[in-house]
């Protein structure tokens, strides 16, 4: 396996994306959008920060700080703050919120996303000193905001916060409020004069809300400033009172950033420990409706759970609220056709309603499309649970997205296709921070890499040795070791999840079974092996398994790369040869090719093991050997009877994975590393197209391919060298 630094194709769109936040800035805060959206939005506020921080600290921080200028005495941050100098193009606005004080902003909320954003701007920040300042200044503001909540928007303390409109929940339309805002009895003559506005900006009224949500929308607004914005009477009298499960997910997930918040800030944070607390076994308890396995939002008027299958229901993997039995059933329902499967053909990430309903729309604001803030939650939750295959390739998809589509608002799981706004903000700042975070993980791949060439084995680690090893039937010894990897690999490889449970296989008696068979190698001849196939699914095996082995032995954490030299280093003795994982690799697999950026072949002129290299190589074997991280392929076991077939199918699983994103409007691909550091193996450039056109599932993109070959630009994706645990 090999290590590179050449991953940058994504440069030219972060440079997009900064330029549309760059145009959308007002010089004190980020517009939503150009248009649609011309003032202060509370939560995009956050995610617009999120994104700042990995490149302007101060920008990150104005941001926040001009949403919180806002703030009302009672802690509430608004949903909007209105910029007078852009009044006009909006509605609602001040005139028809009538916040009290004449303040300019909305009379509602949003979901609470500034903890987590203050947090990551800390983490991010070059000067130390300014974020903690910034901190310092945001953190009674923060704590305002959640003493708020908690005491105005749950008065029976049950740890649970009520919204009181659609657009507190940010997911205005959502199918989920059909039924509580289906029941608010209107009459029209009484419902104020308003227009519309928002169907001015070029949006086609199918992507937009309806005339009849709008005045449902309008009626709240109105009873509010009835009621002149007092909580407890809005309480008693508004029809529509819902404990969201998004809202709820994502203030838990504040509160526990709030409190590392006061942690760096030694503040007393007794108070936030109880929110969390309570507010995660609230939401796993009374938000999780059992018979239907799934978590729900409550609806306090009605006195029930709504049952209607969104997105929203996956946000408590993002508040850690949820337990881990219930994170399963959660990734089950996410990895399924309703919500884009792993792999599954046509399908770009998690849409917002349930693909298989009826009445899902893959255009309309929050009735199906794809939205990237949402996505973006949802795979750091199932990463933080664990499910890191599927948490990359959604995140390999929120940045396809608007790379292939455009910095929408919102976008068709089915095509990609851009709805809403063009110029989102919040589009280019997740993207941003996706990108970044992919780059920070690369930083530290040259010096690593340098290492790794110029490095001479002085003291291989031969793992199979124990002490004694017993009997010595050559033939024997290798099934018995594909049956033990067989064994170890039922027990302990997850291969919905691509990963290995390394700790578990250390301490069963499996793993010493295969131990004791391993050290049989040393017995072993393998000029034994005969035919290519029985050579092929041998090593193959043997890698993949010395791999792991080697994890194992050296008590590795998250990377192979805590060990400088893991290839080259780790060993087993097979008869009378000792081969590094490297050797296996380039000396036997790659028939003694050197390996990528190597003057030198693996085995020198007179090395007996030269003998024992195949003839030639297949490039399918890079599709079959793994390599202790996550962009490599899955493990499998490869039986000789069934070569062909078995690497056919290794060749099919990883061009059709996320390793590989055809971007027929850019006239471009980006590929795995694989493809880079092995191109001689694949043939070169023109060969590579033809093993892509051999496995590609979609008709569409090989169509594609085929007629532009020479036009196509071939660009490479980072390699994610983090553990497969
Ligand atoms: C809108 O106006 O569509 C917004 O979503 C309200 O927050």
């Amino acid at each position: 396996m090999f290590g590179d630094y050449s991953t940058r194709g994504f440069k030219e769109y972060v440079k997009v994306a900064k330029g549309i936040l760059e145009d959308n800035w007002t010089g004190s805060y980020t517009k939503p959008s150009p248009a649609l959206y011309p003032h202060q939005w509370n939560w995009d506020s956050g995610f617009i920060a999120i994104g700042y921080a990995h490149y302007d600290q101060k920008k990150a921080q104005q941001e926040i700080l001009s949403l919180f200028e806002h703030q009302w005495p009672n802690g509430m941050v608004p949903q909007i703050v209105f910029n007078p100098r852009a009044l006009g193009n909006y509605f609602p606005e001040p005139d028809f919120w009538q916040a009290p004080d004449g303040r300019l902003t909305s009379g509602i909320t949003m979901p609470p996303v500034h903890a987590t954003a203050c947090l990551h701007i800390y983490r991010k920040a070059k000067d130390k000193m300014l974020a903690k300042d910034f901190l310092k200044t945001m953190f009674p503001r923060l704590l305002a905001s959640h003493q708020y909540f908690y005491r105005d928007r749950d008065p029976d303390h049950s740890g649970l916060v009520y919204i009181r409109h659609p657009w507190e929940s940010g997911l205005d339309n959502s199918p989920a409020w059909d039924a509580p805002i289906g029941r608010i009895k209107l009459n029209k003559k009484k419902l104020p004069r308003y227009e519309r506005k928002d169907l001015m900006h070029g949006v086609p009224a199918e992507q937009r809300p309806g005339d009849d949500e709008y005045d449902r929308y309008v009626y709240l607004v109105d009873l509010f400033r009835r009621l002149g914005y007092n909580e407890k009477e809005i309480y008693r009298d508004c029809p529509f009172l819902i404990q969201d499960i998004l809202f709820n997910s994502i203030l838990c997930r504040a509160n526990r950033d709030l409190k590392d918040i006061g942690g760096i800030l030694d503040e007393d944070i007794a108070q936030i420990h109880g929110w969390i607390e309570t507010s995660s076994k609230a939401i796993s308890q009374e938000l999780w409706c059992s018979g239907c396995r799934k978590f729900e939002s409550f609806d306090l008027a009605a006195g029930d759970h709504i049952h209607t299958a969104t997105s929203a229901s996956f946000m408590p993997l993002f508040a850690g609220a949820a337990s881990e039995d219930q994170a399963e059933i959660l990734y089950n329902t996410i990895n399924s056709l309703s919500f884009c499967a792993l792999h599954q053909g046509n399908c770009f990430t998690i849409p917002n309603y349930d693909m298989t309903k009826k009445d899902f729309d893959p255009k309309n604001y929050w009735r199906g499309p794809v939205w990237i803030n949402v996505n973006w939650m949802i795979s750091q939750g199932l990463k933080n649970y664990g499910y890191q295959e599927k948490a990359d390739d959604m995140k390999q998809d929120i940045i396809q997205l608007p790379i292939r589509f455009g910095f929408h608002e919102y976008f068709d799981s089915h095509t990609g296709k851009g709805y809403g706004s063009s110029g989102f903000s919040w589009t280019a700042a997740l993207f941003i921070n996706l990108v970044s975070e992919y780059y920070d993980k690369d930083k530290n791949s040259l010096p690593w890499l340098k290492q790794r060439v110029f490095y001479k084995t002085k003291k291989k680690k031969i793992l199979n040795k124990l002490s004694e090893s017993r009997g010595n039937s050559s033939e024997d010894v290798s099934s018995r070791l594909m049956t033990s990897i067989g064994d170890l690999k039922d027990k302990f490889y997850d291969l919905n999840r691509g990963r290995i449970d390394y700790a578990a296989m250390k301490a069963s008696s499996k793993y010493v079974r295969y131990l004791e068979i391993a050290a049989r190698l040393q017995a072993f001849d393998p000029a034994l092996l005969s035919t290519s196939s029985q050579k092929k699914a041998f090593w193959i095996n043997l890698y993949n398994t010395i791999i792991v082995h080697g994890v194992v032995e050296l008590g590795i954490v998250s990377s192979v790369r805590e060990v400088p030299h893991f290839f080259a280093d780790i060993a087993y003795q097979v008869g009378k040869f000792t081969f590094t994982a490297d050797e296996i690799e380039h000396g036997i697999l790659r028939a003694n090719a050197r390996p990528p950026y190597n003057p030198f072949h693996m085995f020198k002129k007179n090395d007996p093991r030269r003998k024992l290299s195949l003839q030639g190589i297949d490039p399918r074997i890079h599709f079959a050997l793994v390599c202790g991280s996550r962009s490599c392929p899955p493990i499998r076991f490869y039986d000789a009877d069934h070569m062909d077939e078995q690497l056919d199918s290794a060749a099919g699983n990883f061009i059709n994975s996320s390793e590989v994103i055809i971007l027929p409007e850019q006239n471009k691909i980006f590929l795995s590393q694989i493809f880079d550091w092995y191109k001689k193996d694949f043939g070169g450039r023109d060969n590579i197209f033809d093993y892509l056109l051999k496995y590609l599932n979609e008709d569409k993109e090989s169509e594609y391919l085929r007629q532009n070959i020479d036009r196509i630009k071939i660009e490479y994706l980072f390699y994610d060298w983090n553990l497969n645990h």
